[in-house]
């Protein structure tokens, strides 16, 4: 059987609206990242009760997210603003965990929306025991990853989040506030297939100890699970057939989902820059230094992006450059990742005022944003039907 990739270039289109947007713009293709759900959320149906939600944390824009909404997918929230927003679009599964659900206030927000916080340390289960004993609670775990699985992209018994499944500290609370742990909810990282299935097999055996658990989330980290779609497809069969005979040997229902950010819009979003001044030969870094109109430090701290002229992306040939960020801030360049060193990009060579196209841009971009030297906002556009539109413009064609 063919099977797509998960992502599959963009039309050739895309490119030609690029070249109409003051630059610098974050251009998200719409049309390509349905495209891509539409697969994604066909894989996900492999199993029976699971379910595709998007973290809420990659995407703050409502006219993008309503796309997401339509085409059935869930939100997972991490603060109160961030469940406001999900409501706001239309999200019709919504989920909760992270540190900042930590009074009283936040918890009511949440039960007035129906939703159970999965606690992420034992001080939050603790609040919700004092606070609201004998209620239903969620439990983010910390998973002890064997070293097998694990990798510099997973996060397991290092992972700065989740409370034990086997602390006594944690049974301790739930039997002193009467709590019933309905759900389990991970985040581990980068998930490949082979992660997944054996998260799956031990949130399974922990949830054969908690007579209530209706429900497990595996979180994000999609880059690793469709590193290769086929083996993905396999996993996620397997874990039907453990699920199956989880359900028939226990004779309880135990459904599953998903929430990925990254992989759901990252590879779907343009960064459209133009070249400001290119130092050839800096000095200390021995590499061309390329700076555009806009800001790694400000929009993209985290991404990995290539970098292609727009004009002509397939230019050659190729070498190593740094592509740096129009800041006063020296470790403004983009591909930094938190990586000591300078992140060299393998691209064409470039001329100043010519466009050049950052990929990878489609998440965590307007959600890490910030304002170093007051150099505002980029401004956001939206390819939906093969038409570019402005965010404004497409929010009030959507209401
Ligand atoms: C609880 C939770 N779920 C999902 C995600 C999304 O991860 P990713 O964007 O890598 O898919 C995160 C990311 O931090 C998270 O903390």
């Amino acid at each position: 059987m063919h099977l797509d990739p998960v992502v599959t270039p963009p039309h050739r289109s895309v490119f030609d609206h690029m070249l109409t947007v003051p630059t610098p713009a974050l251009v998200y293709d719409v049309d390509n990242a349905m495209r891509s759900v539409g697969r994604m959320l066909d894989d996900v149906s492999l199993v029976s009760g699971a379910r595709l939600n998007v973290a809420l944390k990659s995407c703050h824009t409502p006219a993008v997210l309503r796309h997401l909404a339509d085409a059935g997918l869930g939100a997972d929230c991490a603060s109160v603003r961030e469940l406001d927003l999900a409501v706001s679009v239309g999200f019709d599964e919504l989920s909760a965990t992270g540190p900042s659900f930590s009074d009283e206030g936040a918890l009511d927000r949440l039960a007035e929306r129906g939703v159970v916080l999965d606690a992420t340390s034992i001080d939050q289960l603790e609040l919700i025991g004092r606070t609201r004993s004998g209620s239903d609670v969620g439990l983010r775990l910390r998973l002890p990853i064997p070293e097998t699985l694990d990798t510099a992209n997973s996060f397991g018994a290092n992972s700065r989040f989740g409370v034990g499944a086997t602390d006594p500290a944690v049974h301790a609370v739930l039997v002193r506030h009467r709590l019933r742990v309905t759900r389990l909810h991970l985040h581990t990282g980068q998930l490949s297939p082979h992660l997944f299935l054996w998260e799956l097999r031990y949130t399974l055996t922990v949830a054969e100890s908690m007579s209530h658990v209706e429900l497990i989330d595996f979180g994000g980290g999609f880059y690793d699970f469709y590193a290769d779609r086929a083996v993905a497809r396999r996993a996620l069969q397997t874990a039907d057939e453990l699920l199956a005979q989880w359900r028939a040997r226990t004779g309880r229902p135990m459904a599953i989902r998903f929430e990925p950010g990254a992989a759901v819009l990252g590879p779907h979003g343009y960064l459209v820059t133009t070249v400001q001044s290119i130092e050839q030969a800096h000095p200390a870094y021995g590499a061309e230094v390329v700076q555009v109109d806009t800001s790694a430090w400000n929009y993209a701290p985290w991404h990995l992006p290539a970098a292609v002229p727009l004009d002509e992306p397939e230019r050659q040939p190729k070498s190593a450059r740094l592509v740096s960020g129009n800041t006063l801030y020296e470790n403004d360049f983009f591909g930094m990742t938190g990586r000591a060193g300078r992140p060299l990009i393998d691209m064409a060579a470039v001329s100043v005022g010519e466009r050049l196209v950052l990929t990878n841009a489609g998440a965590y971009t307007m959600t890490n944003r910030r304002d170093f030297n007051l150099l505002g906002n980029l401004r956001e556009y939206l390819i939906v039907d093969d038409a570019l539109r402005p965010v404004d413009t497409e929010m009030a064609a959507t209401r």
